[in-house]
């Protein structure tokens, strides 16, 4: 996709060339105009964003809104809002059908209300086919930019607010001169750069995300991420470190360490370090009680990572270890570069070395030339490692992919009637394995009130479970004792000791 990036016109002040200085300078020329928009119309401008998509996608909204507030938006649940963002997803085509669907009514929202902006953002906004189809088809939209560009959106924000102000004047008559309005692109091929300390704006106070990594150099052949997320970059030590020990000190107590491929962090880096390494540094960190993180490619997952999780008390007893199929056949035209064999031989180390650990996964069912056989030995997998849950999804064709253009593509009937079968298999295993804590006392960290019963609060073991039991909103980010009174299938029911 070829790069058309923003250039500002200021004829009084210069922006500095680098960043983050240069943000920094668009964020107080995109707050004063926020400023003045507010004025005029006698009240705060509001913003939303919508996230689909993973945990990555849930952080650089974060980052995103952090950027807004700074500009002074005011955040607002409702997507009847001056400043609406999508962060968008593509790693299935449902997720695209998601985005489209609710655009045709940010559409009717926009007609409303002529003076909201919207904007897309993410994994989807890199891919050529989906902005000329928005180019053409849904005009309306103000400002897209992808993955590799967000720390730019004061800069985007500040081109749009520049664009729309010349709009009105000419549609008041006020510049003599037409001015039409102009959808703003800003969309990256890759990157190399990673830009440090901008604002954040954390959902929640007492956890977080953290990226140590972005972009994937893996290519599984039914992938779409290594086109829309770019090349594997890892970040500094140092810079990981110093924004954990900031969260730290503002009352985060668990992190999750975030990236495409954990396992290969480091690869890159001036002086090289591998993702044992860094835990070890995030372990020394005062305050942080609980690391997690995603996600781990079975073929890099060392053993020394294995050691340091064993001898941690503060990493938490899970690990998302995704499977893909059970089929050696299959993992290969996948590209995943282990066996059946071996992820079995892993998953059973990871098990021993690591007592009471919960293994998650991912499994993709009805991959091109999927045979019921193959599926059979996805099954015996299943239920040799006995994970404590999956993520189970149909197989989805996208466009670039290598197996977009493999032959005997299956036909959805049969993927489905696979799916089904797979999904009462794991959840089987799920619930059994959910069993295996129940009268024992854990600690479980506090993060909200229950939606359906106000007397409930609802957290997390450290193995992931979700426990429930009676407490209130002061509890909520403290890790406390807790009875497992009672298995519920996927989360216990408990009592406070
Ligand atoms: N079809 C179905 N599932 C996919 N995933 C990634 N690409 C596809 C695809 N084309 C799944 C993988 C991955 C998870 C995040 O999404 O299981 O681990
Ligand atoms: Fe996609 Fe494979 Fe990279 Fe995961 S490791 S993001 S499945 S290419």
């Amino acid at each position: 996709m070829e790069e058309s990036r923003t250039t500002i016109k200021d004829k009084d002040i210069m922006p500095p060339d680098m960043e983050p200085e240069r943000q920094q300078y668009f964020m107080e020329r995109a707050r004063s105009q926020v400023g003045e928009l507010s004025d005029r119309l006698g009240r705060p401008l509001t913003c939303c964003i919508n996230t689909f998509g993973c945990q990555m996608n849930a952080r650089d909204s974060e980052k995103l809104l952090g950027i807004l507030e700074t500009i002074g938006y005011k955040a607002v649940e409702s997507e009847e809002a001056d400043f609406v963002l999508y962060n968008t997803c593509t790693v299935r085509e449902n997720a695209n059908l998601r985005v489209y669907g609710r655009l045709g009514q940010l559409g009717a929202y926009k007609k409303k209300h002529p003076q909201m902006m919207i904007a897309l953002c993410g994994c989807m906004m890199q891919e050529k086919e989906v902005v000329d189809k928005i180019k053409k088809s849904y005009r309306y939209v103000d400002l897209i930019f992808g993955t590799h560009n967000i720390f730019k959106l004061a800069e985007l924000v500040s081109v749009c607010l520049d664009s729309r102000k010349k709009e009105d004047e000419s549609r008041r008559g006020g510049s003599g001169k037409a001015h039409k309005h102009q959808m703003v692109v800003d969309v990256w091929e890759d990157t190399d750069q990673i830009v440090e300390d901008l604002p954040v704006e954390r959902k929640y106070p007492f956890k977080s995300g953290v990226n140590i990594m972005f972009g994937c150099n893996n290519f599984c052949s039914y992938c779409i991420v290594p086109y829309v997320r770019g090349r594997e970059r890892s970040r500094k030590p140092e810079e990981i470190v110093k924004e954990i020990s900031k969260m730290a000190s503002e009352g985060v107590v668990e992190v999750m360490l975030l990236g495409q491929n954990v396992n290969s962090y480091g690869k890159n880096l001036d002086t090289p370090m591998t993702f044992a390494q860094l835990l070890r540094e995030v372990e020394q960190i005062e305050g942080i009680r609980r690391i997690r993180f995603m996600t781990s490619h079975p073929k890099d997952l060392s053993e020394e990572l294995i050691q340091v999780m064993a001898q941690s008390d503060k990493i938490c007893r899970h690990l998302h270890l995704p499977l893909q199929s059970g089929s050696s056949r299959i993992l290969k035209k996948m590209n995943r570069v282990y066996t059946k064999e071996q992820f079995v031989e892993l998953a059973g180390r990871i098990k021993k070395a690591v007592p009471g650990i919960s293994l998650t996964t991912d499994i993709i069912v009805g991959f091109p030339g999927e045979t019921e056989e193959d599926f059979q030995e996805t099954l015996d997998v299943v239920r040799r490692v006995e994970f404590d849950s999956a993520f189970t999804f149909i197989y989805s064709k996208r466009t670039g992919t290598p197996a977009a253009s493999m032959e005997d593509q299956i036909p959805h009937e049969e993927i489905k009637d696979r799916f089904d079968r797979l999904l009462k298999e794991v959840q089987d295993i799920s619930a059994r394995m959910c069993s295996r804590d129940v009268h024992t006392v854990q600690e479980v960290l506090v993060e909200e009130v229950n939606d359906h019963s106000p007397d409930l609060v609802t957290g997390r073991l450290s193995n992931n479970t979700v426990v429930h039991f009676p407490g209130d909103s002061s509890l909520i980010g403290q890790l406390v004792p807790v009875y497992l009174e009672e298995s519920k299938g996927f989360y216990y029911m408990g009592k406070r000791m």
